[in-house]
């Protein structure tokens, strides 16, 4: 064979790679938050599978809107259980595992300017009602990264000291290793916040004893955040008391930032990382 039709062979096979390898649909991915959530609400559902782990049993769903395909997680578990006894035995009081959650969580993440956690709707698929977020794509766990024993850079460890902030603001008491997920440019992603917002006011002793960085950034928006416009943003999600305990749990995470601040000065605090948000 020649050795011009060769390389027209290659170029057809690397072609028809690129092709097969290439996102199905013509058009570009959505990239802000508005896209994102419009995609999410209006995208038509191509497929449905179980994800395989996870105690809610949340879904895999595939979506497709203007020439562009899409996955999601659909998480519908929607409890409110004056007393709850756990799988591992604990009681847990005013406990609550909902979709609710899920939104509510990413709306006030953005709110405080915080961007780790991955956009979050309330959509109807058939007869379900659920949260639907965005799929983070190509993450391990945090239980995976900390197996492959790589030590976690600087950027990591501070996205983590945003995590503990955001936790405790919400009353998230099950950030397990499953629901932090980590993409190969060394971002955070936050997912599962369906147990959060608990009607606890008082936060838990391992954060009030734990230093943590953030940025003033930050700090100012947790430190402005306003019990009316907060009010406003979840009521649709959360009741009267979930966001009377959050406005709580807002005075102190302040309280206990201020008197760190004064014991230790900015400088420990604070960095200008805010593009790690
Ligand atoms: N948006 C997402 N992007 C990527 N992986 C996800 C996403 N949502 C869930 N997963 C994967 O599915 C697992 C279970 O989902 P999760 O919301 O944590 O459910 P559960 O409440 O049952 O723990 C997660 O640990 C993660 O591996
Ligand atoms: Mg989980």
């Amino acid at each position: 064979m020649p050795r011009l039709s060769h390389g027209r062979g290659a170029l057809a096979l690397l072609a028809l790679i690129l092709l097969l390898g290439a996102p199905s649909g013509a058009g570009e991915a959505p990239t802000d938050d508005t896209e994102v959530e419009r995609f999410l609400r209006k995208g038509k559902i191509v497929s449905i599978e179980p994800i395989g782990t996870g105690v809610t049993r949340p879904k895999r769903v595939t979506l497709e809107l203007d020439g562009v395909t899409l996955r999601a997680a659909f998480k519908n578990v929607d409890s409110r259980i004056d007393r709850a006894v756990l799988q591992d035995g604990t009681v847990q009081l005013a406990f609550t595992d909902s979709f609710h959650n899920e939104r509510a969580a990413y709306l006030l993440a953005r709110k405080l300017g915080i961007r780790m956690v991955p956009v979050t709707v309330v959509r109807s698929i058939g007869a379900d009602r659920g949260a639907l977020t965005i799929w983070v794509e190509d993450a391990i766990t945090q239980k995976a990264f900390r197996e492959k024993g790589v030590e976690p850079d600087e950027s990591l460890a501070f996205q983590r000291d945003l995590m503990a902030v955001f936790d405790a603001l919400i009353h998230n008491d099950d950030r397990n290793t499953g629901n932090q997920l980590i993409t190969p440019d060394n971002r955070l992603h936050l997912i599962d916040h369906s147990r959060s917002f608990r009607n606890a006011g008082v936060l838990p002793e391992h954060f009030l004893t734990g230093r943590y960085r953030l940025t003033r950034e930050l700090f100012e928006s947790i430190e402005q955040l306003d019990g009316d416009e907060v009010k406003k943003l979840l009521r649709r999600h959360l009741n009267g008391k979930q966001i009377k305990a959050l406005m709580a749990r807002r005075d102190q995470v302040v309280t206990k930032l201020q008197v760190d601040l004064q014991n230790h000065g900015e400088e420990a605090l604070f960095t200008d990382w805010t593009h790690l948000h």
